[in-house]
Parts: structure tokens; C-alpha cells; sequence
């Protein structure tokens, strides 16, 4: 099956946004990158490293419920090989919460020490939160939010509209003013933001997605697959994503009138069921893949 060529971005709303974050760097002290734990390397966007250029920074893997726990601590390694903090979360439970913020002051430490030394103690740390759509911001924010018991507050000097959240005594964090979207000139970034469900389907086809998805896990995960779908290893091998699909399909039940396969309806059920990590917490982008990620 073909790769899927036709997702388009909107470049518009990315100048603005560049433009957004750029300006409010000075108010901020440190940028929270979250990525999906699934795809660390699609869900980075690539001019990041110029946009915030050398201000402190941490990745926060994101969603790692439904990562694959031993590809996570790959990736965390990896990060930190760089000297880049990392740590790992999932905010649908709340789990690795408690390790932000020290995280956070740790790779400010040196900034603290200073403050310290020049009599500003309990300066508040603000910090940036930015990431490409759907990969949890809100839900991250909110979390660390009511942990903390938060507070929503308007800042003077700061234009309206723009989201500060109070998450701990003396510590802020700033909502990204604007949406981050991806960049790719590589197509299978692409196809794996949309595997995942970064891309709306409505702008999609559906069913040529799920086929690509359905190539994609015979051969990277052929026993999950195979396993949900009481699908034949051997027999699927050979086959396109179209006709795996009709497999599914078939095995599912799901035909419309006159005994067709209803491919759409299977298109739906594999995409849905991959999203919510119904075949297994898997991880697309693999850290040995990707060494030479850079944020
Ligand atoms: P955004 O601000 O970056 O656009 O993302 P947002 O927080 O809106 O999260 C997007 C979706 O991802 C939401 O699901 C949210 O619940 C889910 N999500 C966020 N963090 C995690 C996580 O750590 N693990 C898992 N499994 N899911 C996470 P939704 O289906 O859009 O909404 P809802 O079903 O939660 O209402």
C-alpha cells in the first residue's frame, strides 16, 4: 500500500506560534517539551531546538501507559545520554507526576544557587509547556494543576489570553500560547502521527490508513497482531494492507448487505483499538533507531 502522502499542516499557525513562543521565552525559565512515549521522534517538532534556542529545557514523555515500559526507559536513557532530563509520565493515572517539579529544579540548579546567592530565595520557576496537539498538554497541566491546588492567574505585563497556571508554592507554568504543529518532510512521520491519532481522520482515509497501520504491525509486531485479529502469521505475510484489512473484517463478522466485508467498519475497530492500546503497549519510534534525536 501506498504511504500516505496527503497530510497537510498549516504552516500559518505555525509562524504565529514561533512568533508567540519566541516572545515569551524572557518571562520563562526552563520549556517542557512533552512527546508521545510512542513516537518521541514523530512527536518532536523539528524547529523546537531553534525556537527556544539555548533556554533550560526537559522532555516529558507523555501517555508511557501505553508505551512499551523497557522502549521508554530506552528513550529516557537516550535523553539523558545527551544531557537532556527526561522523565516518563501518564497523566490519565497520574503516575511519575511527583518527579516534575524536582526535576525541573534540578536542571535549573545552578540558576537557584545564583538567585539564592543574590537574595532572590523563593523565586518563582516558570515554565514553559509545549508540544504538538493531542500529545497531553491540557491533560498535563490540569493534573499538575489540582495536585497542587491551582490557581489560574492573569500576570501583569503579560497579554491577555495567555494561561499561567499556579501548580506549587512558587512554581508556574505557562500554557503554549498557540498550537505547535509538526513538520515533516519525512512521510512516515507523518503516517505515525496519524497511527497514533494526532492527525484528525476526518482529513483522512481511513481505510488506506488502517491498511498502512495493519502492514506496519505484521512486520513490527506481527504476534500482537495476529493475536487480537485470530489472524494467520503465515497467510498475512504476502499480503497487502487492503486485504488484511478485509481479513479483520472478516473475522470480526463485520459485512454489509449482499455478504461484503464492511472495510470501513474494520478500519475503524483497528484504529481505535491500536489508539487505546488494545494490542499491547507498543512504541513506533525506537530509540536505537533515532540516536541522533536532537531538542
Ligand atoms: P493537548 O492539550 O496536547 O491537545 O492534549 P489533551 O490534554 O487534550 O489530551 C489529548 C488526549 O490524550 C485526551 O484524550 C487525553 O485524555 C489523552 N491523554 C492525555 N495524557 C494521557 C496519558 O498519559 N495517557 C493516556 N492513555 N491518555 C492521555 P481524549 O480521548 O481526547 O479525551 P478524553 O477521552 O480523555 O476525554
Amino acid at each position: 500500500m501506498e504511504e500516505i502522502k496527503s497530510i497537510q499542516w498549516f504552516p500559518g499557525h505555525m509562524t504565529k506560534t514561533k512568533r508567540k513562543i519566541i516572545s515569551q521565552l524572557k518571562l520563562i525559565d526552563a520549556v517542557a517539551i512533552l512527546l508521545d512515549a510512542r513516537i518521541p521522534y514523530s512527536s518532536c517538532n523539528p524547529d523546537l531546538r531553534s525556537i527556544i534556542n539555548n533556554k533550560p529545557r526537559l522532555v516529558v514523555l507523555n501517555k508511557c501507559d501505553m508505551a512499551d515500559p523497557a522502549e521508554t526507559k530506552k528513550w529516557l536513557a537516550l535523553f539523558r545520554q545527551k544531557n537532556i532530563a527526561a522523565l516518563a509520565l501518564d497523566c490519565k493515572t497520574g503516575k511519575g507526576l511527583n518527579a516534575f517539579i524536582p526535576t525541573v529544579k534540578n536542571v535549573l540548579a545552578d540558576r537557584i544557587k545564583a538567585w539564592n546567592s543574590k537574595g532572590m530565595t523563593g523565586r518563582t520557576i516558570k515554565v514553559m509547556v509545549v508540544g504538538i496537539p493531542n500529545v497531553g498538554k491540557s491533560s498535563f497541566i490540569n493534573r499538575m494543576a489540582k495536585q497542587n491546588r491551582a490557581k489560574v492567574e492573569d500576570r501583569p505585563g503579560v497579554t491577555r489570553g495567555n494561561q499561567w497556571f499556579t501548580i506549587g508554592k512558587g512554581f508556574d507554568l505557562l500554557d503554549t500560547p498557540g498550537v505547535l504543529w509538526p513538520k515533516f518532510d519525512d512521510p512516515a512521520v507523518g503516517e505515525r502521527l496519524a497511527f497514533i491519532g494526532s492527525v484528525k481522520d476526518d482529513i483522512l482515509d481511513t481505510e488506506q490508513l488502517s491498511g498502512r497501520l495493519l502492514e506496519y504491525l505484521r512486520d513490527n509486531f506481527p504476534d500482537s497482531l495476529c493475536a487480537r485479529y485470530k489472524l494467520n502469521k503465515e497467510e498475512i505475510m504476502p499480503m497487502q494492507g487492503y486485504e488484511i484489512l478485509e481479513q479483520v473484517g472478516r473475522k470480526r463478522g463485520m459485512l454489509i448487505s449482499g455478504g461484503e466485508i464492511d472495510t470501513e467498519r474494520a478500519a475503524a475497530a483497528v484504529l481505535d483499538e491500536f489508539r487505546s492500546a488494545a494490542l499491547g503497549k507498543l512504541t513506533i519510534d525506537r530509540a536505537e533507531d533515532h540516536q541522533d534525536v536532537r531538542i
